[in-house]
Formats: C-alpha cells, sequence, structure tokens
C-alpha cells in the first residue's frame, strides 16, 4: 500500500502477524495478513474444564493454556518465513494464562527474528468489527460488554480511545452469569439465560435500570443479580418464575445499556456505534442497539459472532495495526492484570 502526500511518501510493506491469545479461558491463535484479510484462525474454549467449578479456576486456565497452544500453532502451518510479526494478549487477565501467550508469542519472535508486540485484550475486543468487509470508519462509539468489562468508549482511530464510561461493579456479562448461575443455568450461564428469557413474560416482573435516572455514562448491575435473587425467593414455586425473572433480568439489562448507548452518541455528537465482547452475542441486545443507531442517523456494527467472545483473530488484527504503524517493544516478558484501555495512544 502507498500512501502519498505533497511532500512526502510513505511505503508500507504488507505484514503477516500470528495472533495469539490466551488472557482468560480460551486458547485462540491466528492469522492476519494486511493485504489479504484474515487468513485462517483456530480456538480451543475451556468452559467445560470450568463448568463444574462454577467459574474459571486460574491455575486450570494456565495449564490447560500449555497444553492447547502449541497443537493450536502447529494446526496454523506457518513457519518463519511466512510471519512479519507476532501479538499476543499482554493483559488485562489473568496473569498465569497471559504469561502463557506471551512466552510463547516471544519466543516464537526472537526465534524467527521478527517483532512481537503485546496487545490489550479490550482493544482486541473493539476492533473485532474491523475485520469484517463491512466496517465502520472512525471515530465510532464502541461498547465493551464482556464477562470483565462492560466499557463506552469513544474511539477516534487505532490507539486514540478515551473511556466515556465503564461498570463501577459487575460487568454485564457478570451479572448474567451470576443471574443465570442463581437460576440453575450453570456456568457461564449468559446465553442460557437469554435463551430462558425467549419463554418468560415481559409484563410479570420490571426490574429497575440502574444509573440511568442521573446523568453520566457508568453502569451498576450488580443490584440486579439481588434484584433477581429477592424475586426468586419471594415467588419460588410458581409456575414460569424462573423464565420470567430472566426476562426481566434480561430487559433490564439491556434497557440499561441502550439508554447508555444513546446517551454516549449524543453527548459525543457521533452516529456509529461498535458493539463487542461476549455479550454482543446476544440477540435481542443487537435488535435493540439497531434502533438506537438508526434513530442516530447512523449504523452499528458488530464482529461476527464467533469473534464476539475470546478469540486470536482480534489479537492479530490489532497487533498487525500496531506493528504497521511501527511499534516496537523491548524483549522482555510483560503482562498485566490490570491495564488501564485509554493508556494505548503513542504505544
Ligand atoms: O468477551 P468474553 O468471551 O470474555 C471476557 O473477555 O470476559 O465474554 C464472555 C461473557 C460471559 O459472561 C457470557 O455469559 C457472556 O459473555 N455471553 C452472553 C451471551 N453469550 C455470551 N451474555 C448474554 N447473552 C448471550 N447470548
Ligand atoms: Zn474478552
Amino acid at each position: 500500500m502507498v500512501a502519498t502526500g505533497w511532500n512526502f511518501r510513505v511505503t508500507i510493506a504488507p505484514m503477516r502477524v500470528l495472533g495469539i491469545e490466551t488472557s482468560c479461558d480460551e486458547t485462540g491463535v491466528a492469522v492476519y495478513d494486511s493485504e489479504r484479510g484474515l487468513v485462517d484462525h483456530a480456538l480451543h474454549s475451556q468452559v467445560e474444564l470450568h463448568a463444574g467449578h462454577g467459574g474459571v479456576v486460574p491455575e486450570l486456565a494456565s495449564r490447560d493454556h500449555v497444553r492447547k497452544l502449541i497443537p493450536l500453532l502447529r494446526g496454523l502451518g506457518i513457519d518463519g518465513g511466512s510471519i512479519d510479526g507476532v501479538a499476543y494478549t499482554a493483559g488485562p487477565g489473568l496473569v498465569g494464562a497471559l504469561l502463557v501467550g506471551a512466552s510463547v508469542g516471544r519466543a516464537l519472535a526472537w526465534g524467527w527474528g521478527v517483532p512481537a508486540v503485546g496487545v490489550h485484550h479490550m482493544e482486541g475486543h473493539l476492533l473485532a468489527p474491523m475485520l469484517e468487509e463491512s466496517h465502520p470508519e472512525y471515530p465510532f462509539v464502541a461498547l465493551l460488554v464482556s464477562g470483565g468489562h462492560t466499557q463506552l468508549v469513544r474511539v477516534d482511530g487505532v490507539g486514540c480511545y478515551r473511556m466515556l464510561g465503564e461498570s463501577l461493579d459487575d460487568a454485564a456479562g457478570e451479572a448474567f452469569d451470576k443471574t443465570a448461575k442463581l437460576l440453575g443455568l450453570g456456568y457461564p450461564g449468559g446465553a442460557a439465560l437469554a435463551r430462558l428469557a425467549e419463554q418468560g413474560d415481559p409484563r410479570r416482573f420490571r426490574f429497575p435500570r440502574p444509573m440511568t435516572n442521573r446523568p453520566g455514562l457508568d453502569f451498576s448491575f450488580s443490584g440486579l443479580k439481588t434484584y433477581a435473587m429477592n424475586t426468586l425467593r419471594e415467588h419460588r414455586n410458581q409456575p414460569g418464575i424462573r423464565a420470567d425473572i430472566a426476562r426481566a433480568f434480561q430487559d433490564a439489562v439491556i434497557d440499561t445499556l441502550a439508554i447508555k448507548c444513546r446517551r454516549a452518541l449524543r453527548v459525543t455528537s457521533l452516529r456509529n456505534l461498535v458493539v463487542a465482547g461476549g455479550v454482543s452475542a446476544n440477540r435481542e441486545l443487537r435488535r435493540r442497539l439497531r434502533r438506537v443507531a438508526e434513530e442516530s442517523g447512523g449504523g452499528v456494527w458488530y464482529p461476527r459472532p464467533e469473534f464476539c467472545t475470546d478469540n486470536g483473530a482480534m489479537i492479530a488484527y490489532a497487533g498487525c495495526q500496531r506493528l504497521l504503524r511501527g511499534a516496537s517493544e523491548p524483549q522482555a516478558i510483560e503482562v498485566r492484570a490490570r491495564w488501564p484501555l485509554a493508556t494505548q495512544e503513542g504505544r
């Protein structure tokens, strides 16, 4: 690709990047080519491994990444000659799990003599819709809704992120999972709760829409789980109660997210919305946010369903964008359990 200006000429060589994701309970690998797009990707989910424990067990997660990462990479059929850079998730996430991807990624890059870059997991999520042929132009508002984060971010370009609001307690996905567990749906129960909600009566209960009647763009979802618990206790033996609670809970979360998205588009005067992270797989949420974006005269973009949850493709894409812009890092292997997204500018 050649970019020209009246007094300069920059040539950017095409770049093929290996991406590795091991921040939590999914081992993901992918190859992204800056000219040809996504070349290949593979994923192993640890959901079954953790299901019996009611949540992710960090030590089991790290050990499973060790077991699965190399075979997944072998399956991609890559070698040093075909890869120009390596990207791995450097945080936020479980430190032991992150270290597996970071060590393997850095070792491969060192062996192949190519650069390596540590990617912010949420940057991966928010850029995931850019993997699709139809994707938005910058700037846009991104709603990130995953198991660990609920964030509204103004995105002006790669690395230019301004936090508009975020959850003060449980993330939306976490609230889905905790409420699902309460309803006996196992872990992680977000998708199962959404399915049960389809059978629920929307008029039976009305749960609160937390923090919507005061200004600002922050979220608080932990009270909804308590509300669901109390409702279940009060009506325990009534027929259809679990489905009705699932419906009331989901309606409250979706309504709250929609109200805040509308507000974020209004205060930024932007029209386009990107929605990413595991909860963005929720069909009702998608329907609702499409309306919100249309009302503001713009559109809404999602990653394809398999890239809503954790995956290697989003890390390969984000890493490729960084490496194309000349990102370089010291060889030290550094990962972070916590890592504010807004510090990405100028990396
Ligand atoms: O992005 P992700 O794979 O992991 C994190 O980075 O946290 O998101 C996982 C979250 C889980 O909380 C899961 O219950 C939720 O996404 N989730 C859903 C649905 N599918 C996955 N929540 C609501 N409705 C769904 N259809
Ligand atoms: Zn994630």
